[in-house]
């Protein structure tokens, strides 16, 4: 099968480093997306293993259409059966880039009429079993029909239950604490953490917890599957979390947040390696070295807020001042953010929090003495 794992574009590069620490090899990205040929037992690792992962799919056919026959034709030529079910219930969503093919709901009707075609030649499909979710990607005239594996988005681990105001994704979230020069041995603290995206994330890292373990996906109720592949990874993987020493720091003004990011800490097993404070970022000091802020602060989404930011993020500059060699990771739409924090940045990335356009800007100290 051909398997394909998209991310949000900018971090690919962390994407490909994931994968080929779990022995995929050095693979190609393009736009976001990673192809690699494989099997289910593969659908299972990436979906339980991938922090910075969007979805995981297997990808069912690619051909050119330029109009709704060839399309209908494309569809109807995938084996469904070798995939999916006839008891099977199929949500097609469907994308047009720069193709002739553009008017999207028609598309996804086709798309559905051909697999109800292959699937039921009378015409009717109960669909009153297991979910498949298909995905159709036309650029360029080029189909790409896709079978999602994982079903809701990867960055739903399953620990944030309570959907608050848009915070960061845990994919996102994750994705920057590996680009950072963190690990476990190193302290840690997010001053402005919010329902405590990174510091989880952080601590499901360090204590090697399975990104995926605690929740479902939509390939463990497909027939196609044998579930014993993916309790067995799950089991094995479960036995291997580690318990190493570690309490980051999560600091927030707004105890309604706080309570939140505890709450997610609860569900996500990590509460007890978090040490959430209320507390405004101006209070932080440390008298240990090497140390690693991760963290995005607030942005002030009005032009009315945009003085109380620009006091923050200078303050901010100052508090990390008086640290010893620490390193910062700040992300934020902020554009002048080294002139306020009074330091230019060693590495500058441009990434999207959302639809936000951000950057990382990251402030490195001195590495560790050996
Ligand atoms: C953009 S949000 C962070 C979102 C977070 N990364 C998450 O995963 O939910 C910024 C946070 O900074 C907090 N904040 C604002 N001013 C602060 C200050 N002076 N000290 C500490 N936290 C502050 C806000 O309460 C808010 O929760």
């Amino acid at each position: 099968m051909k398997i394909c794992v998209s991310c949000a574009s900018g971090i690919e590069a962390v994407l490909k480093r994931e994968l080929y620490k779990l022995g995929y090899g050095d693979l190609p990205a393009i736009n976001g997306r990673v192809y690699f040929e494989g099997d289910y037992q593969d659908v299972a690792k990436c979906n339980l293993f991938l922090r910075t992962a969007n979805r995981v799919y297997i990808e069912l056919a690619s051909f050119k259409a330029q109009n709704f026959d060839e399309l209908f034709d494309g569809v109807l030529s995938i084996d469904w059966l070798a995939y999916t079910s006839k008891n099977g219930k199929f949500d097609v969503v469907a994308k047009c880039v720069e193709s002739h093919i553009h008017a999207i709901s028609v598309t996804q009707s086709i798309t559905k009429k051909a697999i109800v075609k292959k699937l039921a030649p009378g015409g009717v499909l109960l669909e009153n079993g297991e979910r498949y979710r298909v995905e159709v990607a036309i650029v360029k005239d080029y189909v790409s029909v896709l079978l999602d594996t994982s079903g809701s988005g990867l960055h739903r681990r399953g620990y944030r239950a309570l959907v608050g105001e848009a915070p960061l994704k845990e994919t996102l979230a994750s994705a920057i604490i590996n680009l950072s020069v963190w690990n476990y041995e190193r302290p840690f603290a997010d001053l402005f953490c919010g329902s405590g995206t990174f510091a989880i994330e952080a601590a499901l890292k360090a204590q090697q917890i399975p990104a995926g373990s605690m929740r479902d996906f939509d390939f463990l109720h497909w027939e196609r599957f044998d579930r014993n592949i993916f309790d067995q990874l799950k089991v094995e993987s479960l036995a291997n979390v580690k318990q190493n020493p570690i309490k980051l720091l999560a600091f927030d003004i707004d105890e309604k947040q706080l309570t939140l990011a505890r709450k997610h800490a609860k569900i996500a097993g990590v509460e007890e390696y978090i040490h959430f404070q209320k507390a405004d970022m101006r209070d932080f000091s440390s008298q240990k070295k090497n140390g690693v802020i991760i963290t995005n602060p607030p942005y002030g989404e009005r032009l009315s807020e945009r003085k109380e930011i620009e006091v923050l993020m200078r303050d901010y500059g100052k508090v990390f001042k008086n640290l010893d060699n620490w390193c910062a990771y700040t992300l934020t739409p902020v554009t002048d953010f080294e002139r306020l924090f009074g330091k230019k940045a060693d590495k500058k990335r441009k990434i999207y929090n959302g639809p936000i356009e951000c950057c990382l800007y990251s402030m490195l100290g001195a590495p560790p003495k050996k």
